[in-house]
């Protein structure tokens, strides 16, 4: 039987991963969060002491990279690097700088494609990204480009970070997000954007529960 497959894409900060994952919850699919494989792919390039935007240095920790994805009791999507969970040291503020310069090296992308792939073809999915509409899964089922005004995502994402305990400021995290953004936007191998046949859907005035009602009904 085909799967079922929602794609959600867009900038950082922009509340893809909680509507989500409260999305999945809310039908029953599996929550794919592919920035956490990135993530993943750079913190091995950081522990590595390897240059993130050098190809030549970053290509040869592919060669039988072992990255493997579980879910805990709780649902929450974990992350392993060589068997080690390291679900919380990806989302350290440092690794999402990292993980924009090494999603930017074709090599990266093309080892994790098929990683991908495989779980929307063997479980109903929402699964959220950069480039899930435009080339993960073009077929989706569902396509939504979600975005917010920089300022409300940075907002956010000063709150999500302090609420892990991380110290920063709004000035640096709307910096790094404006930043990253551009990287992502810009970069010549699958760049964020709106797939032709995705929704926009606009966060930048709504809280949590209008977004996922919102969420919801464009789904349904
Ligand atoms: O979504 P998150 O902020 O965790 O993603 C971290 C970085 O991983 C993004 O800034 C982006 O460069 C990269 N990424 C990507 N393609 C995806 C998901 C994430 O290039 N599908």
């Amino acid at each position: 039987m085909k799967c079922v497959s929602i794609a959600i894409d867009g900038p950082a900060g922009a509340g893809k991963s909680t509507l989500a994952r409260k999305t999945a919850r809310e039908l029953g699919f599996l929550y794919v969060d592919t920035g956490a494989i990135y993530r993943t792919v750079a913190l091995k390039v950081l522990r590595a002491g390897a240059d993130p935007t050098e190809e030549s240095q970053v290509i040869p920790l592919l060669k039988g990279l072992d990255i493997s994805m579980d879910y805990g009791p709780d649902g929450e999507q974990q992350m392993f690097l060589e068997g080690e969970d390291v679900s919380k040291a990806i989302r350290e503020h440092q690794i999402s700088g990292l993980a924009s310069k090494v999603s930017a090296i074709p090599a990266v992308r093309d080892f994790l494609l098929e990683f991908q792939r495989t779980q929307a073809r063997e479980h109903n999915v929402v699964m959220d990204g950069r480039d899930i509409g435009t080339v993960v899964l073009p077929q989706a089922d569902v396509k939504i480009f979600l975005t917010a005004a920089p300022e409300s995502r940075a907002r956010r994402r000063l709150l999500e970070l302090e609420g892990r305990g991380q110290k920063t400021d709004f000035e640096t995290v709307l910096r790094d997000i404006v930043q990253r953004d551009e990287q992502d936007r810009n970069r010549p191998i699958a760049p964020l954007r709106q797939a032709e046949d995705a929704v926009l859907l606009d966060t930048t005035r709504l809280n949590l529960e209008e977004s996922l009602a919102a969420m919801l009904s464009l789904i349904k």
